[in-house]
């Protein structure tokens, strides 16, 4: 359109209004023909386009006074084709359905079948074991008291071991750290738990999660899973400890599977050890797995302290006891192959999809 004076824009106005009336988008007898009316005015060189685009070359006041009057031609334009579009739509879909015919022989949509979490399978498999073995389930909180968690376990205040253990605080200072809350940083709580609430013997075991603050690496997470067991009666030795666990051993991981007792050391057992098993994936050769030492720490464990007796006002002349908690994770990975820890928290259902129940 050349430039535009007020009288050439009004006639040009009056022509697309015109044009507009014989061209009823209401009228459009089918979604292609409303197409062809919308682009015909409302296109990129549609015929209300140009003339809203000429706006621009008019005075200030005639802009003023005609702009408005133009976006109300282009706005009831706009609803007209909406509203046709829509009555349009209904109508091919309802043509569309009246001819269709449902083919009941065709396949149905199988929605896919899900699976435990591999951690899950091998935290199910080591109860199953253990209560074979005579133990039966405790449990206690994720949020424990400094007291439970440490205390009690013959770790008092100002004892170094706690500074092996990267504690995550919920609350209160240093100074009053006793009767301040925490994330448990094991399972060994729940034999204080579980000490207090029955007399002896005992047999129990507490399978759960626990938390570290912890460089998280190939085979340390800073929240992971233990099972505790513990073992309460008379003339406990650690040659019961040893046989327990050997059996254990053998039915999680296989009958050819050897363990390690390494001397160590526990506040709340005495005498300590902890426990590895042969590396399953380097067969003890070493590798970046078992950091070429061939095997791999999975438990720990000992005869339980007699101050951690007196703590739950049992007799430790009359008593003895033992205890182990394992890593949950270790365990899966070796029996499942698994070389990093970290999959295990990633939820890559690639991952995950590998390892189904029968495998366990
Ligand atoms: C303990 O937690 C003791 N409560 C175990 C115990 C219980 C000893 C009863 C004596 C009597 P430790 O910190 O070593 O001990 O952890 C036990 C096991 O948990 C380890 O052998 C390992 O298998 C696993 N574990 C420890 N830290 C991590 C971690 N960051 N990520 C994954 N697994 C871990």
């Amino acid at each position: 359109m050349a430039t535009p004076t007020r009288e050439s824009w009004e006639a040009a106005y009056r022509e697309v209004e015109a044009a507009l009336q014989s061209a009823d988008p209401a009228q459009a007898p089918d979604l292609l023909k409303l197409e062809e009316v919308r682009v015909r005015f409302l296109g990129r060189k549609g015929s209300l386009t140009e003339l809203l685009k000429s706006l621009k070359d008019l005075s200030i006041e005639d802009k003023r006074e005609l702009g408005p009057k133009a976006n109300s031609l282009k706005l009831s334009l706009d609803e007209k084709i909406e509203k046709r579009q829509r009555q349009l739509q209904v109508a091919a879909d309802e043509a569309a359905l009246q001819g269709a015919s449902i083919d009941v022989t065709l396949p149905g949509y199988r929605p896919p079948r899900g699976r435990l979490h591999p951690l899950t399978q091998t935290l199910q498999e080591m109860t199953r074991i253990l209560s074979l073995m005579g133990f039966s389930w405790a449990e206690g909180p994720l949020v424990e008291t400094d007291d439970n968690n440490f205390t009690k376990l013959n770790i008092p205040e100002h004892h170094s071991a706690r500074d092996m253990l990267d504690t995550f605080y919920l609350a209160g200072e240093r100074s009053e750290m006793r009767e301040s809350l925490l994330m448990r940083t094991h399972t060994s709580p729940v034999q204080i738990r579980a000490m207090l609430a029955q007399k002896p013997p005992i047999r129990v075991m507490a399978p759960g999660r626990v938390f570290r603050h912890e460089a998280v690496d190939a085979t340390h997470s800073a929240v992971f899973h233990q099972v505790e067991g513990l073992y309460v009666d008379r003339k406990v030795t650690l040659a019961d400890l040893k046989g327990t666990l050997q059996q254990f051993m053998q039915k999680m991981l296989g009958a050819e599977t050897k363990m390690r007792f390494r001397p160590s050391y526990f506040p709340f057992t005495e005498p300590s050890t902890e426990v590895d098993v042969n590396c399953f994936f380097c067969k003890g050769q070493g590798c970046g797995i078992c950091k070429q030492s061939g095997w791999i720490e999975l438990l720990g464990a000992g005869l339980v302290h007699p101050n951690v007796f007196k703590a739950v006002n049992y007799d430790p002349e009359h008593w003895s006891g033992f205890a182990f908690g394992i890593g949950v994770e270790r365990i899966a990975m070796l029996r499942l192959g698994i070389k990093d820890i970290r999959h295990f928290y990633e939820n890559d259902a690639r991952f995950l999809r590998q390892f189904d129940e029968s495998l366990v």
